[in-house]
């Protein structure tokens, strides 16, 4: 008999998301906005210690509404982290503007920031705006990428989709950063089904965020619209499955660092394989707990074989990122180096990381991961 399907990072329920949506349910408010949308917002304002936050459809269309916020146009250059995922990057092409990638550093496998400020100096236009990934939960570097960019008089956005639970020197990601999005979609830490949010401390900015997620309706009674508007808001429905989800965020950041604590304990005595790991003061959420086979040490990159062995036993495992500057939608863009991503795409793997991840299936994970390396040594 086939055995039960182990997901990468399947939603988890709490239980009490019912009780929300009935709330909303029975107060007969389904239309868009409402108050658990209100009620959601603070939420997300205060865990991540951010002054504002406008809850959205995803956290695609959150990035979409900083680069407008933050008065990216057609043409204009923007820098991001090759290792990312496309919705990351994908509003830079929806505007019009030309992103510039730059590659990640093994320290901490987000954005190098010497490269981060090379791409700056080399750009023959001033980027607009600078859009950084903190991989798998991993803080990147905030206070260096926050200098850089107050030096250069350049935005930067914080694409916390995945660190919705990071933290750095015991603050909050608000409490250090001006702008950042996050992402609620079903394998996030905590989901909406999908959905995200816009963060910012600037009130102007979550003016305009609100302006342009709401079709650009200017003030008034008249249907008047002066600039192209979107859809972009969450519901009240959806907000009332986040409050539920709310209700376990501590719970769920231990567990996904309790998973990576386990695979680590584990799997660290074998000889080349690495972790992510947490440089002084950095807090990850540990979203997803990924291994990165060291070539110096195996013959050739176990990762396919591993991820064919798992998914054998019906176990769901991935390749870290492909980095853009790989992807054919993105070849003709500049990438500022690239060998760290590439090095971490071919040698990286994903491991099951869900917050309801059983211990017994932890252990199988670990048992094939360890056979399957033998032939590799
Ligand atoms: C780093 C990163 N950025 C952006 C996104 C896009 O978020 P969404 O799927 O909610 O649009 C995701 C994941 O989904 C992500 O992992």
């Amino acid at each position: 008999m086939k055995k039960e399907k182990i997901y990468l990072s399947p939603p988890d329920l709490t239980g009490k998301e019912q009780l929300f949506i009935e709330e909303v349910l029975d107060s007969n408010w389904v239309a868009p906005l409402g108050s658990h949308l209100d009620l959601f917002e603070e939420k997300i304002a205060e865990h991540t210690g951010f002054k504002y936050s406008l809850a959205v459809n995803s956290g695609t269309s959150a990035i979409h509404l900083a680069l407008l916020c933050h008065g990216v146009k057609k043409k204009d250059v923007v820098i991001s982290s090759s290792l990312t995922f496309c919705g990351a990057v994908n509003p830079i092409l929806y505007i019009g503007a030309r992103p510039v990638f730059v590659d990640s550093s093994f320290d901490d496998w987000n954005i190098d920031v010497l490269l981060l400020e090379k791409s700056i100096k080399s750009s023959l236009k001033k980027p607009k705006a600078i859009v950084v990934t903190s991989l798998f939960g991993m803080p990147a570097k905030f206070d260096v990428i926050k200098s850089i960019g107050i030096k250069h008089g350049i935005p930067v956005i914080h694409d916390l989709a995945e660190a919705f639970g990071c933290q750095v020197n015991g603050q909050k990601p608000g409490e250090i950063l001006d702008s950042a999005i996050v992402s609620f979609n079903g394998n996030k830490i905590i989901t909406t089904s999908a959905g995200g949010a816009l963060l910012t401390n600037n009130h102007e900015h979550y003016q305009r965020g609100l302006f342009l997620s709401t079709q650009a309706k200017e003030p008034g009674t008249g249907y008047i619209h002066k600039e192209l508007g979107y859809n972009y808001r969450m519901s009240n429905v959806l907000a009332g499955l986040g409050l539920g989800q709310f209700t376990a965020i501590n719970d769920k950041i231990e567990k996904k660092r309790k998973v990576f604590k386990y695979y680590k304990q584990q799997l660290e005595n074998i000889k080349g394989i690495e972790f992510q790991e947490e440089k002084t003061g950095c807090f990850s959420d540990r979203w997803l707990t990924a291994l990165f086979f060291n070539p110096k040490h195996f013959t050739t990159s176990p990762v396919s074989k591993i991820i064919e062995n798992l998914a054998g036993e019906n176990i769901e495992s991935r390749y870290i990122w492909k980095p853009m500057h790989l992807q054919p939608l993105y070849k003709e863009y500049d990438c500022y180096s690239g060998e760290v991503s590439e090095s971490l795409f071919e040698n990286g793997l994903c491991l099951p990381s869900g917050t309801s991840l059983k211990p017994v299936d932890q252990n199988r994970i670990i048992e094939i991961v360890i056979n399957t390396l033998k032939v590799f040594q």
